[in-house]
């Protein structure tokens, strides 16, 4: 595989110049958001200059060149997953929403006493949801346990399931653990059950090849911010099957085929989900982010993340006091881990003050730091564009914070 011309790439994203505390930042932030290359910000920059209109509202040109542009991107992120048609593509505001959409929507069919699996690896945006759902309905929530290393029991998995069982809603990738959970397997025995799975994709699609076909998943959900696009924009991947099964999540203009105070119609898919005018501008936007990673490859840019993660995982274990949570062979490129008995909250500031940037807290996963017995975890996370010298510097840095701490 070709090398990645990486100080070519770093020149494509304008805030990585930036300096914090007098120091080159370092962002090592990714899992949470990703930046945002020039092309990106060019393209909002166009359309806001140029072919603003709202879209599928109006027959003058610029309407007609938004709404292609909004379409061109739908087709793209089709073709990005490999769905069978743009009719299983939803827009939405992000990975959340789309999540809250399904549990919504899917919800309608379920039954008081019906059951749905979630695993403990969740983040709260595929948990909190069925909740509010299980308001609604008194369903039951049952949760797969995670082991020592960050991997799913998978025994445990298939022993969940019984006659009542409706649903399974997992993440691809954990936020927290970077385990890349074995979904397509995971899919293949639920469906054996004719049970449909939900897929949180949110932190896997920049990171690993997505064909929503060959995983055979129901609905997969994931958001433009954490792939180098604007924030703001997500998308919903759906069965139409189960699209065209399920009633609407929100009601408003565009998701109507005829109103009347007596009775409304729905639109065709995929606007029978898309209430309101839309993100148009991040929508277009999100098609040029993309096909950004496609000009790098995605290949590419997880084997680059893999080297960081195995290049940095073997420096920080030479630091004392390291404890690393998510050691899951295959693992995305996400580290979590404390100093010895030191805050996260701690670490985070100290290492913000040397410039490197990451998140500290529970990371939107509390039952899976009450699993790992912790409050929370610091969490660096790599993009395409960082750098061994940067994995260096957050090194040094570590070893600076932990010499501070007395470890
Ligand atoms: N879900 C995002 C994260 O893990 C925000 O940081």
């Amino acid at each position: 595989m070709q090398q990645l011309d990486i100080e070519s790439i770093r020149r494509d994203f304008p805030i990585l110049d930036r300096e914090i505390y007098n120091r080159p930042l370092v962002y090592l932030d990714n899992a949470a958001t990703s930046q945002t290359p020039r092309c990106v910000v060019d393209a909002i920059d166009r359309m806001y200059c140029h072919t603003k209109a709202n879209v599928h509202r109006g027959v003058h040109t610029l309407s007609q060149e938004a709404t292609d542009l909004q379409e061109a991107a739908r087709e793209r992120v089709r073709a990005f997953i490999n769905a069978a048609s743009t009719q299983e593509i939803i827009f939405t505001r992000g990975t959340t929403e789309a999540i809250n959409l399904v549990a919504s929507s899917m919800g309608d069919l379920l039954e008081n006493g019906d059951e749905i699996i979630l695993t403990a690896m969740e983040h709260h945006a595929n948990i909190v949801p069925w909740q509010l759902l299980r308001r609604r309905k008194r369903i039951l929530i049952r949760v797969v346990p995670v082991d020592a290393t960050g991997q799913l029991d998978m025994e445990a998995y298939r022993s969940l399931f019984n006659e009542r069982t409706r649903l399974v809603s997992v993440c691809h990738v954990s936020n927290v653990l970077g385990t890349v959970n074995p979904v397509k397997e995971m899919i293949a025995y639920a469906h054996s059950l004719e049970v449909p799975v939900v897929v949180d994709g949110a932190q896997a699609i920049s990171h690993l090849k997505v064909d929503v076909r060959d995983l055979d998943a129901d609905f997969y959900a994931f958001s433009s911010h954490k792939m180098y696009g604007p924030s703001g924009v997500g998308v919903l991947y759906g069965k139409k099957y189960w699209l065209d099964m399920i009633p609407p999540y929100q009601g408003g203009g565009e998701m109507i085929s005829h109103v009347s105070f007596e009775h409304t119609t729905w639109a065709e898919l995929p606007f029978k989900f898309e209430a309101g005018t839309p993100d148009f501008v991040g929508i277009a936007a999100f098609r040029t982010a993309i096909d950004y990673m496609e000009s790098i490859g995605i290949e590419r840019i997880a084997a680059h993340e893999h080297d960081l993660l195995e290049y940095t995982t073997s420096r920080m274990m030479e630091i004392p006091g390291m404890r690393i949570f998510g050691t899951a062979p295959g693992k995305a490129a996400v580290i979590s881990f404390l100093l010895g008995n030191e805050h996260h909250y701690d670490t985070g500031l100290l290492l913000d003050k040397l410039g490197i940037a990451v998140r500290t807290g529970h990371h939107c996963a509390q039952p899976l730091m009450h699993a790992l017995g912790v409050e929370g975890t610091v969490r660096a996370s790599f993009a395409v564009y960082n750098t061994r010298e940067e994995a260096d510097r957050f090194i040094d840095a570590l070893r600076r914070v932990a010499a501070m701490l007395g470890l």
